[in-house]
């Protein structure tokens, strides 16, 4: 197959390379031109483990190819996946205009039969006005049709989630479509290329017959199935949030609660961990977005609207036991673990780590931070404000009380002892109860985490 995806950012980029390693050809759009020349080098600009060598190799291979030029890419490929950014407006709804520029562009350089697809997530009846607006900026009346296949890619496990995922979502009006769409990903539906999860590396296989649900619907469900699926999660998260607040009152542990509730097969133990809340590029906008959409439609989803509450509020919470935990937080200095929104990635879109060092800086504390990969883009947020440390150890050191707010595997494994001997004052205050309290206790330290 002949693909081009056009936007090459966190979503765009594994779907490109991952098509290519699929075997097909495929042509990565981005009108980053910076982006696009360090992409032809080799150079990755966003951190997704395993993602630099598959790019390296596709694009050694030929399958995989670079550029910034929309009609280049549209006139030498059948499918077509749109996968630029829908940021949040301040009113809570998607900034579709990119998807919009994108859709008018393909239009004017199309020249043959073409299946445009939604990768990005888009409000349901988005397909509609991408249909609209192709229709009328191609003057020649060239046949197409729009699709919609939303991603679920978490970040840090992209390649996986491409490569080995739950479910393939089409949204299509015809079959020809749906068809193009399935020879798209026939490899991954048949398991002939997949992803070891153990060892973390893509495998080449015989076919192994249809393995993976591929789901086809028409545009509409499609598109609702994204936001319905991203919101339905981020209700598990601050549900179980909420559960923790109870718990701490009640003098449960919301460990051992979503334990005993993740044990029912009705709610399954995924995405039931308590902590700060949830932040990233989907979560947030998408659940706002699907709020908003849904009273345009006449539908007041009043149900998301808490979600979103808990998890604002989740974070003064956390604040709030920061405060409690110090007496006074002027002039004290905190250690801060981790910074991106969570494991394996640099992605500090809409962090938690970003309201809660702001919230200390705030009320005159200094912060020390350390996080594994993202505090080159951190520095976008704090600029000078905190100073950043080689690790957890130089981080703690000297600091009135350390903070953890992203989980990392660096920081599970650390030396707790030696934490205990750099910290002033044996305070650590967890955002993501990584440890037992017990333990913590034994160690010496005064230990605050969430619902326990
Ligand atoms: C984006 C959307 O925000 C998300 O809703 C969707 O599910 C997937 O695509 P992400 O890949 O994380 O998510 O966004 P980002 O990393 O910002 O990448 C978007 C890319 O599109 C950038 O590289 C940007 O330069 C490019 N772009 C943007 C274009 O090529 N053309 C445009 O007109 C606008
Ligand atoms: C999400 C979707 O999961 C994915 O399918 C795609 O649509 C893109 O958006 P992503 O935002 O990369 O992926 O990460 P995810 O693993 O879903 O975590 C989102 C946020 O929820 C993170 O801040 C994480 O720390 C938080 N989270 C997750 C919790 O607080 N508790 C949990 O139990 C799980």
């Amino acid at each position: 197959m002949k693909i081009a995806v056009i936007g090459t950012g966190y979503v765009g980029l594994v779907s490109g390379v991952c098509f290519a390693e699929c075997g097909h050809s495929v042509i990565c759009v981005d009108n980053n031109k910076q982006k696009v020349n360090k992409l032809k080098e080799g150079i990755i600009p966003i951190f997704e483990p395993g993602l630099d060598s598959l790019v390296i190799e596709n694009a050694r291979s030929g399958r995989l190819i670079f550029t910034t030029e929309i009609p280049e890419a549209v006139k030498a490929s059948e499918v077509i996946f749109i996968a630029v950014g829908t940021p949040p407006l301040p009113t809570g709804e998607a900034d579709l205009s990119y998807i919009e520029n994108v859709a008018r562009q393909v239009a004017y350089a199309m020249d043959s039969y073409k299946v445009i697809v939604e990768k990005s997530t888009v409000p349901v009846k988005t397909g509609e006005w991408v249909k609209r607006t192709i229709r009328f900026n191609n003057r020649d009346g060239v046949e197409f049709d729009v699709a919609s296949n939303p991603e679920f890619l978490r970040e840090g496990s992209a390649i996986g989630d491409f490569l080995k995922p739950d479910r393939i979502v089409v949204g299509v009006e015809s079959e020809r479509a749906a068809t193009l769409l399935r020879a798209c990903y026939q490899p991954i539906i048949d398991q002939s290329v997949s992803f070891d999860l153990v060892k973390q590396e893509v495998i080449h296989q015989a076919p192994q017959g249809d393995v993976t649900p591929f789901l086809v619907t028409n545009v509409s469900s499609s598109e609702l199935i994204k936001h319905a699926s991203n919101s339905f999660l981020a209700l598990k998260i601050s549900y179980i949030n909420a559960v923790a607040n109870f718990c701490e009152l009640a003098g449960a542990d919301v460990k051992q609660v979503a334990r005993g509730m993740g044990l029912d097969s009705r709610i399954g133990d995924k995405f039931l961990s308590a902590g700060v809340g949830y932040g990233g590029s989907c979560f947030p906008k998408d659940v706002s977005a699907f709020l908003e959409i849904s009273r345009e439609l006449g539908y007041d989803f009043k149900l998301l609207d808490d979600v979103i509450r808990i998890n604002k509020v989740q974070r003064e919470l956390f604040i709030r036991k920061i405060k409690k935990a110090m007496w006074i937080v002027k002039d004290k200095t905190f250690a801060v673990l981790g910074l991106s929104f969570k494991p394996n990635t640099d992605d500090m879109r809409e962090a938690p780590s970003i309201d809660i060092i702001n919230a200390l800086l705030e009320e005159g504390a200094q912060v020390k931070a350390y996080d594994p990969v993202a505090m080159d883009v951190s520095r976008m947020f704090f600029q000078d404000r905190i100073t950043y440390c080689a690790d957890p150890y130089s981080t703690a050191d000297g600091a009135d009380a350390l903070i953890l707010i992203t989980e990392w595997d660096e920081f599970l494994t650390m030396d707790l002892q030696r934490i205990y001997t750099s910290l002033n004052y044996p305070i650590f205050i967890d955002g993501r109860n990584c440890f037992e309290p017990m333990k913590m206790a034994d160690i010496g330290f005064d230990y605050h985490c969430i619902g326990r």
